[in-house]
């Protein structure tokens, strides 16, 4: 008798058809990141939705003056870039509406313009067609958003309906890993946060009619400029028991990448400086390798942490009692 054949392997799964709208700083980012993950062959990125014209997107996604040039081989077509030859289609939309998103056979918006806080406008993408969208910031509130998530902290928790997911903003993902840490080992009564930013593209590089906010109009690279935070209100939401004992201030200071956040906390008890290193040494509630609040004896750096680091916080060990993270 004729043995009968083993059983084909199973296919491997189709990848995420990925499109990203807002191509600025954070989605210039997101693409590389994406190219230079291990799990690339799990994702595509089908479609770029940016105002700005092709040549500039090309260039810009070849050469940047912070992480260096591209990894990988950038071309144009007319219809869009040629990645290590795969081509991402390239659009100019500045409304969800002109868009017919469907079309593309996405899986995934990557929200990275920033420019849709409410619930009502991120509405929008899901009527013009787009299945799920991730925003690269907080969204105006909780309730704008169907989940907000923090790799390491609640992204076990994800509902599998969820359409509009946010990931918080860096200084969250920063803090929060660590604040969760402590406050389960340790409790913590009162948090305040200082957050030092680098400078952002809503910013003019020297003095300039660029904003309402008349500090926002002096020269990004000659001032430290205090700006207002949602972080006090972003951590409550991923970590409600400390709602109401959170404040939070940020400051933009002249460096091109990473924050710094200083934290002073009230604990419940006294306990030892090393204790509350220590406890950053241990394992996140949802382990994960993309984000551990690992302490560091290295002292973070902008400089230093432009170089990729597998972690999205690192809380700064030998210097001060409570922890400092860095994103
Ligand atoms: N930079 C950071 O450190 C950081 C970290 C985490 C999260 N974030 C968040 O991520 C978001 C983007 O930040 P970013 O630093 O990448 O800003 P950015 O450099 O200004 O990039 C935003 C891009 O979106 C484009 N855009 C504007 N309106 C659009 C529209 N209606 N549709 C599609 N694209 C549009 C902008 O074009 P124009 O310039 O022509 O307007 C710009 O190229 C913000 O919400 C920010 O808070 C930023």
């Amino acid at each position: 008798m004729k043995a009968s054949p083993p059983p084909a392997p199973p296919a491997p799964a189709a990848p995420t058809r990925i499109a990203i709208n807002g191509y600025g700083r954070i989605g210039r980012c997101y693409l590389r990141a994406l190219h230079e993950s291990p799990h690339r062959a799990d994702y595509r990125v089908v479609a770029i939705n940016e105002p700005a014209d092709l040549a500039s997107i090309a260039y810009l996604t070849r050469f940047d003056s912070t992480h260096g040039r591209f990894p990988g081989h950038v071309d144009t077509t007319p219809a869009g870039l040629l990645i290590d030859g795969e081509p991402i289609a390239v659009s100019h939309a500045t409304t969800p509406e002109e868009l017919d998103w469907a079309a593309l056979g996405i899986d995934l918006v990557v929200e990275c313009s920033g420019q849709y806080g409410e619930r009502r406008g991120l509405q929008r993408f899901l009527d013009a067609g787009c299945p799920r969208l991730l925003l690269s910031h907080p969204g105006n509130s909780g309730a704008d958003v169907d989940a907000t998530v923090v790799v390491g902290v609640n992204h076990r928790q994800l509902p599998a309906d969820a359409r509009l997911v946010s990931n918080a903003s860096c200084t969250t993902n920063a803090v929060v890993p660590v604040l969760d840490l402590l406050q389960r080992e340790i409790g913590l009564e009162q948090v305040l946060l200082t957050t030092l930013h680098s400078a952002m593209n809503d910013q003019p590089l020297i003095d300039g009619y660029h904003h309402t906010d008349l500090r926002r109009t002096r020269s990004a690279m000659q001032s430290i400029i205090p700006v207002s935070t949602g972080l006090a209100r972003g951590v409550e939401r991923l970590l409600p028991a400390l709602a109401g004992r959170v404040k939070a201030k940020a400051i933009r200071v002249p460096t091109h990448n990473v924050s710094a956040i200083d934290m002073v906390l009230t604990l419940p008890r006294d306990i030892e400086p090393r204790a509350s290193t220590a406890c950053c040494a241990r394992p996140p509630r949802a382990p994960s390798p993309a984000c551990w609040p690992g302490p560091t004896n290295r002292t973070p750096r902008s400089t230093s942490t432009t170089t990729p680091i597998p972690r999205s916080s690192t809380a700064d060990r030998p210097r001060s009692a409570a922890p400092a993270c860095s994103a």
